[in-house]
């Protein structure tokens, strides 16, 4: 397949890039920078991708500007340009699909679990309401209405369109992930606010293969999880990352800190939780490479 990725240089891109080019398939990355083996975005902005789409068998939207960039603060210009580089992408995306000649025969675009409302009760699948409580959620929303195919297109009937609502990614190169290990490197570690909070997690790896088990296979549509199949709380990840590193991982970090360096807003998504489960995911024949957490992250810490 000749894919085009929105997004292609991040840490998810990179990775998902590596994996579909390993079986086969041709990449072409949409940048907001041109280079090697890239289209650009019109204006280097996230208005229209160069000279329309090109000829391409499936689409994926992965652009974004780093919500929990720590250095960037919450404001309503940054509040702006989040929700901008991911609703103007997709639906740009979805436009330039709706008017190919020839569409694409999949569609697909990355969104977040913070769909879900947070509570350490409740278990949600593909099929849970959300999408309506808190900024996040409604940008999720957004999103994902953003990336639908104008219905009366012709590429409504043809291209197969899905959205991956993706957990906390776990990897080496990018994410959230190796900004944490130094405290917990270093025995200073532990779990966020409470830790009784639902973390869904995913390995990089899994999140990239669930992308491309979509494109692979003819028959998946829809919303899914991209999540592990297991339910793991925050205090669950701090203890296993501590015992990953052979260091103590017992202190834990207050809620105020965490509002301190984040703002209240971005602060909630680490201090509250959602247990969500990757049902669809898994009926659709996915076979995880890493289902459970301690391994997720020793194979993490391997390389
Ligand atoms: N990482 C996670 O834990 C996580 C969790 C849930 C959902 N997601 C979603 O998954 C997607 C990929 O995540 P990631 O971790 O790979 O993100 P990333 O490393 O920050 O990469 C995202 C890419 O988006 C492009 N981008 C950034 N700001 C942009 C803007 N203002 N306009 C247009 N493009 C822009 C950048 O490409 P260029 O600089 O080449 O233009 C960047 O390489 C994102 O949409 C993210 O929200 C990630």
């Amino acid at each position: 397949m000749r894919v085009l990725v929105g997004g292609g240089t991040g840490f998810v891109g990179r990775n998902l890039a590596r994996l579909l080019k390993s079986n086969g398939h041709e990449v072409t990355v949409i940048s907001r920078k041109p280079g090697p083996g890239r289209i650009t975005w019109v204006r280097q902005k996230q208005e229209i991708p160069s000279k329309g789409l090109p000829p391409c068998d499936a689409v994926i939207n992965l652009a974004g500007e780093n919500i929990m960039n720590p250095l960037q603060r919450w404001t309503d210009k940054f509040k702006k340009e989040v929700t901008n580089s991911r609703v103007e992408t997709n639906r740009v995306l979805a436009r330039a699909i709706a008017s190919a000649e020839k569409p694409p025969e999949a569609w697909l675009v990355v969104t977040g679990i913070s769909f879900y409302a947070p509570s350490e009760t409740a278990e949600y699948d593909e099929d849970s309401t959300g999408g309506d409580f808190n900024f996040f959620s409604r940008l999720v929303r957004a999103c994902e209405a953003a990336a639908r195919i104008p219905g009366d297109s012709a590429a409504a009937e043809v291209t197969r369109e899905a959205v991956v609502r993706s957990g906390f990614v776990l990897g080496r190169e990018g994410g959230a992930f190796p900004s944490m290990l130094l405290p917990f490197r270093l025995g200073l570690g532990g779990p966020i606010g409470s830790g009784c909070q639902y973390l869904p997690w995913i390995h990089v790896a899994d999140l990239a293969g669930i992308i491309a088990h979509v494109l692979e296979s003819k028959n998946v549509t829809g919303i899914l999880n991209g999540v592990a199949p297991s339910f793991d709380t925050n205090k669950d990840f701090a203890r296993a990352l501590g015992a990953a590193l052979n260091r103590p991982a017992l202190l834990p970090l207050p809620a105020f800190m965490v509002n301190a360096v984040f703002g209240s807003e971005r602060g909630e998504m680490l201090l509250e939780g959602v247990k969500v489960l990757p049902r669809r995911t898994l009926e659709s024949g996915y076979r995880y490479a890493f289902p459970e957490l301690g391994p997720a992250l020793r194979d993490i810490l391997s390389y």
